[in-house]
C-alpha cells in the first residue's frame, strides 16, 4: 500500500492535500470536517492586516478618551482579532493535524506583533498572504518586492513557528523572486493566490466583479511555474495552489515538485468528498505506478529533471504556434 504522507514546513502531514485558505478554513467544526475527510493540514481563513492595526488604534483610543469610544465599533474590530485568536486555539484543541494560520498584509510593521500571539494560540506555521496593488508609477519592481522581503525578516525575527508566504503570479522574475524569499527565511512558498479581479458587464455598463471560483484550466499557468521554482537549489517548499479539483490535478503538481496541494474552489463546488477523492486517486496511481511514497516520484518532471527542459521555457511557443494547423 502506498503511502501518501509528506514533510512540510518541517511539519508531518498525513496527505499532501490541504484545505486551503477560505470560509471552510473559518470555523473550527469546518476544520474537524477536513481532517475526516483526510487533509493533511488546513490553512485557516486570513486575518487582514488592517483588522489588526485597527483594533490597535481602537484600543489606544479608548484608552485616551474612553467617553468618546465607540463601543460597537471597538467591539466588532477587537472581536475579529480575539476570535482569531479562539479560532486557531480551539482548532488546535480540537484536531490533530497541523493548523496553520494565515495573515493578509502588505506592510512590514505595525501588524507583526499579533503574529507571535497567533504562535502562541498553538499555530504550526504561519502563511502570509502578501499583496498590494502597484499603483505608483514612482515606485520600482525592485522596492515593491522588497516590501515583501522586509515583512519576512520582521517575521523571522520574533516566530519560532516558520513561516510561508503566498504570492499571486505575476513579478518580472519570479525565480529571483522565491530565491530571495528563502535567502531571508521563508520555509515556503505557496503558488499562487487568486485575486479579486474586475470584469465588465456591458449591458450596464459597470465594472462587476469576475468569477470567485477557479477554473481547473488555471491550472496550466502554475504548472510551468511550480516546475521551474522546485528545480531551484533551495530547500524551500511549495504548495501548489488554484485549480486543483482532481487526483490527476494534484498529482501534476506533485510531479512538477510541489511538496502539497490545496483546495479551495473545489470544495466550494463539491464539498469535502472532494479530498478524499483526491487522496484515494492518488494512492491508487501510485499502486498502479509502484511508487511506494510521494518522495518517489516528487519533482520526477521539474525543470531539472525532465530530458527537455525548455518545454518550461516561452521560447517553445513560437515553434508550437507554427507547426499548429
Ligand atoms: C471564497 C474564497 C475565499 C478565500 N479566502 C482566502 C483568504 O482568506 N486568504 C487567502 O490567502 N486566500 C483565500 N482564498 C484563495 C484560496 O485560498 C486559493 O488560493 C484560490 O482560490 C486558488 O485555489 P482554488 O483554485 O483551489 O480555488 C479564497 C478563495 C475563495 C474562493
Amino acid at each position: 500500500m502506498s503511502n501518501i504522507s509528506t514533510r512540510y514546513l518541517g511539519l508531518d502531514l498525513s496527505s499532501p492535500v490541504i484545505v486551503g485558505s477560505s470560509n471552510f478554513t473559518s470555523k473550527v467544526e469546518s476544520i474537524a470536517e477536513a481532517e475526516a475527510a483526510g487533509a493533511g493540514a488546513v490553512v485557516l481563513k486570513s486575518l487582514f492586516e488592517e483588522q489588526i492595526v485597527s483594533q490597535a488604534h481602537s484600543m489606544s483610543v479608548r484608552e485616551s478618551y474612553p467617553e468618546a469610544d465607540d463601543y460597537l465599533q471597538y467591539y466588532t474590530r477587537t472581536n475579529s482579532v480575539d476570535s482569531y485568536l479562539e479560532l486557531v486555539a480551539g482548532a488546535r484543541k480540537r484536531v490533530k493535524i497541523p493548523v496553520i494560520a494565515s495573515i493578509n498584509c502588505f506592510s512590514p510593521k505595525g501588524w507583526t506583533d499579533f503574529a507571535v500571539e497567533i504562535e502562541n494560540a498553538g499555530a504550526s506555521a504561519l502563511e502570509v498572504n502578501i499583496f498590494f496593488m502597484p499603483v505608483d508609477r514612482h515606485q520600482t519592481g525592485a522596492a515593491s518586492e522588497a516590501v515583501y522581503f522586509n515583512i519576512v525578516d520582521n517575521l523571522k525575527k520574533k516566530l519560532k513557528i516558520p513561516v510561508s508566504v503566498k504570492i499571486g503570479m505575476r513579478f518580472s522574475n519570479l525565480l529571483n523572486f522565491v530565491w530571495q524569499m528563502y535567502n531571508h527565511g521563508a520555509s515556503g512558498v505557496t503558488l499562487f493566490n487568486r485575486f479579486y479581479e474586475p470584469d465588465f458587464d456591458i449591458n450596464n455598463l459597470s465594472i462587476v466583479p469576475a468569477s470567485v471560483l477557479s477554473n481547473p484550466v488555471e491550472q496550466r499557468y502554475v504548472l510551468r511555474w511550480v516546475g521551474m521554482i522546485s528545480a531551484q537549489d533551495t530547500k524551500m517548499d511549495i504548495s501548489a495552489s488554484t485549480g486543483v479539483y482532481t487526483g490527476e490535478d494534484a498529482i501534476k503538481y506533485l510531479l512538477a515538485g510541489a511538496t502539497t496541494v490545496q483546495v479551495c474552489s473545489a470544495l466550494y463546488k463539491r464539498g469535502f468528498t472532494v479530498v478524499t477523492e483526491i487522496n484515494e486517486a492518488l494512492r491508487k496511481w501510485m499502486d498502479v505506478k509502484d511508487f511506494r511514497s510521494i518522495g518517489d516520484f516528487r519533482g520526477r518532471l521539474n525543470y531539472r529533471n525532465v530530458e527537455n527542459p525548455s518545454l518550461f521555457e516561452r521560447s517553445q511557443f513560437m515553434k508550437h504556434y507554427s507547426s499548429y494547423i
